[in-house]
Order: C-alpha cells, then structure tokens, then sequence
C-alpha cells in the first residue's frame, strides 16, 4: 500500500447553538492514498460537506488532526496551511464557485496567478487542463454562457490548476442531468486512476456508488466504511 497522501484522526465538530449542541461530526478518522477513487455518501445533514471542508483546510474541527503531507493542518502557521490550500487540495464546490466576469481560462488561471507563477507556465497549464475536462474550444467564454456541465468542469480544471494531489469534490454531480452527471464521474474516476489522483467525493447519486474504490458512509456524524 502507498503512504497516505491524507491521514484525519479523530475529527469532531460541534456547533453550540441556542437549541444546544450540534455533533456535526464525532470522532472521523480517514486516510486517502494517491490515485484511489473514494465516495462519500450520507443522508442531508449527515456531516458530508462539514467533513469535506474540515479535510481541507476551510474549517478548523472542534478536535482532531488532518495531515497532508508534512503538514497538520490543525497546529501548523497559517502560511503553511494557505499553501496547502493552494497547492496541495483541489475543492469543487456544488455551486460551482466560478467568477461571472472571468472567462473559463482565466477562471482557470486564477489559482496559478496567486501562486506566482509566470505567464508562459501559466498558459500552457490552463490549455492542458481545458484539454483535459473536454473544454479547449470554450476557453474564451464566461460561466454565463456555458452550460451546467460545462461550468462543472471549468471547476474542476480550477481544482487541479495549482497541481493538486487531493481532490475534494462536494456533490458535483447535484445539479446535473444523469447523463452529464455520468460523463463528470468518468472524468473525476479518471483523474484519480490515470493522474494519481487521491479523490473525495460526496453524493447523492446510489449509481456514483458503483464506480468508487472504497465508499464511505456518514451518518449523524459518524463516519464508516460501507459494507
Ligand atoms: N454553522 C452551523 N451552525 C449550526 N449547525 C450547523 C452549522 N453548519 C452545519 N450545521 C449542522 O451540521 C450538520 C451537518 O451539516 P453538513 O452541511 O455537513 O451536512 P451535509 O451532509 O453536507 O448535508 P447535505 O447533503 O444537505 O449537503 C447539520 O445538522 C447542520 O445543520
Ligand atoms: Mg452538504
């Protein structure tokens, strides 16, 4: 088995609210490998999106630990963790998150010209990535006058610009038709199996289910791997 390129430990996160305390997770522990497919599934208010977003760096847990690499997300100085959000974490949010006013290659670039890098890298990556998600011919259009599909994929190129080894995916699918639905699968399945990928994902959808190489299940905040 490979070393992890993920590793939570006993991840909690409570919200105290004026109804009382919210478990929005108890006690999650995971581990993801390079190249692995994972799922996650869970019924509406499991702790999907809470787990995705503690996994990488948008959250902080009420207790537990999240390594990436060298880095414990929990302890380390933010600079640090800003760099693994950056560099190492790929995030496709539902809403696809794209910025109207850029078109999907700049959208794409977005994460490169934070980082520094130069223009020609720049442009040679972003091509690479629009190749990849199928959209070359769309580079110069805005998310407006792209479909839903196709905006899912200018994430997900966003996603993998700063050449991330994990990609976490929060219901990418949710707003899609079955068919659309089906060929992003393909595309995320085939990130993680051809590029090295190590990819979590959320969803609803019991046909996703069938394509991973591990499932995860979530329940009440509790986290355990599917029978
Ligand atoms: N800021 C908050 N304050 C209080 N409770 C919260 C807060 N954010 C989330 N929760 C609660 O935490 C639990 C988990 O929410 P989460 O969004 O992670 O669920 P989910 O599995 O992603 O659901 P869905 O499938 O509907 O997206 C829910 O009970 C939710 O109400
Ligand atoms: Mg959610």
């Amino acid at each position: 088995m490979t070393e992890p390129v993920l590793t939570a430990s006993g991840l909690s996160v409570v919200h105290r609210t004026r109804a009382g305390d919210v478990h929005a997770l108890s006690d999650a522990s995971l581990e993801l490998h390079p190249g692995e497919f994972v799922v996650l599934v869970g019924p509406s208010g499991a702790g999907k999106t809470t787990l995705l977003h503690v996994l990488g760096g948008i959250q902080e847990p009420t207790t537990g630990t999240v390594q990436v690499g060298e880095v414990e997300l929990t302890t380390a100085p933010e600079r640090e963790i800003d760099r693994v959000r950056r560099e190492d974490v790929g995030y496709v949010f539902q809403s696809f998150g794209l910025i109207a006013a850029l078109s999907a290659e700049e959208n794409v670039e977005l994460p490169l010209r934070i980082r520094g890098a130069d223009p020609a890298e720049r442009s040679a990556r972003v091509a690479h990535l629009l190749e990849r998600v199928g959209l070359a011919a769309h580079a110069r259009q805005r998310p407006g006058e792209l479909s839903g599909g196709q905006q899912q994929r200018v994430g997900i190129a966003r996603a993998l610009a700063g050449s991330a080894r994990i990609l976490l995916a929060d219901e990418p699918t949710g707003q899609l038709d079955s068919h659309t639905a089906e060929a992003m699968i393909e595309l995320i399945a085939s990130i993680a199996h051809d590029d090295g990928v190590a990819v979590l994902l959320s969803t609803h959808d019991p046909s996703v289910r069938a394509r991973a190489d591990r499932v995860l299940e979530l329940h009440d905040g509790v986290l355990r791997a599917a029978s």
